[in-house]
């Protein structure tokens, strides 16, 4: 820990409930850029939640959540379960949408950001199927649209829920090179396949319902390879 550590999200005493079922229990800590988090933890355990309670999508009963950045460079993977893939969207508008403000969500996009796009259609490999519904293409070839609009936006910090879905061998092993490639964001991963990540991240978040914070990787990884 040094000064030079610029904070990007700050949350406090952060607690959440489903109806009356505790999912998140005085969840506090801080996202220093360039420091990359694995979120790890059960099935059921409120990582998902976590996140989408960190983003507004859901109504946290208390504490605090406080941004140093600007909230439109927050790139977003959700988990591939929860996206509604019968919205009749087509791949190159999915992957442009990553670029709509919360502010103004139906302007028009000019020539630059569309040629973006497409170079990261092309980047992902699915260029051929722009003009395609969601609903017509595989879950790999939706799940690569899908990061591919986490990063259009060129975001400082990017929350990835289970990026590994539906990807096949060869595109998951080069996925981490390419983001790095591709962005300076801070990567936010929520996975359950440690050993892929492990070279791209530095701390380690466990939440199951409340958090444990492992800021040395390697002490971690020791306690808990007989998982592995
Ligand atoms: N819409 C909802 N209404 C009520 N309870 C919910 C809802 N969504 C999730 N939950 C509950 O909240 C808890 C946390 O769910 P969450 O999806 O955050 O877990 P997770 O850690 O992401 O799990 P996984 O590894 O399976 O993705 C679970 O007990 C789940 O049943
Ligand atoms: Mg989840």
């Amino acid at each position: 820990m040094n000064n030079s550590q610029e904070k990007l999200i700050s949350v406090r005493n952060l607690n959440f409930k489903y109806n009356k079922e505790i999912i998140l229990s005085d969840i506090n800590f801080d996202i220093i850029k360039g420091e990359n988090v694995a979120i790890l933890g059960r099935n059921g355990g409120g990582k998902s939640t976590l996140v989408k309670v960190i983003l507004g999508f859901l109504k946290k009963n208390s504490g605090s959540v406080e941004f140093f950045i600007n909230k439109n460079k927050i790139g977003y993977l959700p988990q591939i379960r929860e996206f509604d893939a019968s919205f009749p969207i087509n791949i190159f508008d999915l992957v442009i949408s990553g670029l709509a403000s919360r502010k103004n969500l139906f302007r028009r996009f000019n020539k630059e950001e569309k040629e973006n796009t497409e170079a990261l259609l092309k980047e992902f490999g699915i260029d051929n199927l722009k003009n395609k519904l969601i609903s017509e293409v595989s879950g790999g070839q939706l799940q690569r649209a899908l990061i591919a609009r986490a990063l259009i936006s060129s975001p400082d910090i990017i929350f990835l829920d289970e990026p590994e879905s539906f990807l096949d061998q060869k595109f998951e092993y080069q996925l981490f090179e390419k983001i790095k490639r591709l962005s300076d964001s801070t990567l936010v991963i929520i996975s359950h396949e440690m050993e892929k990540i492990y070279n791209y991240i530095d701390t380690i978040f466990v939440v199951e319902n409340n958090i444990k914070i492992f800021r040395n990787k390697e002490e971690y990884y020791k306690k808990h390879t007989h998982r592995h």
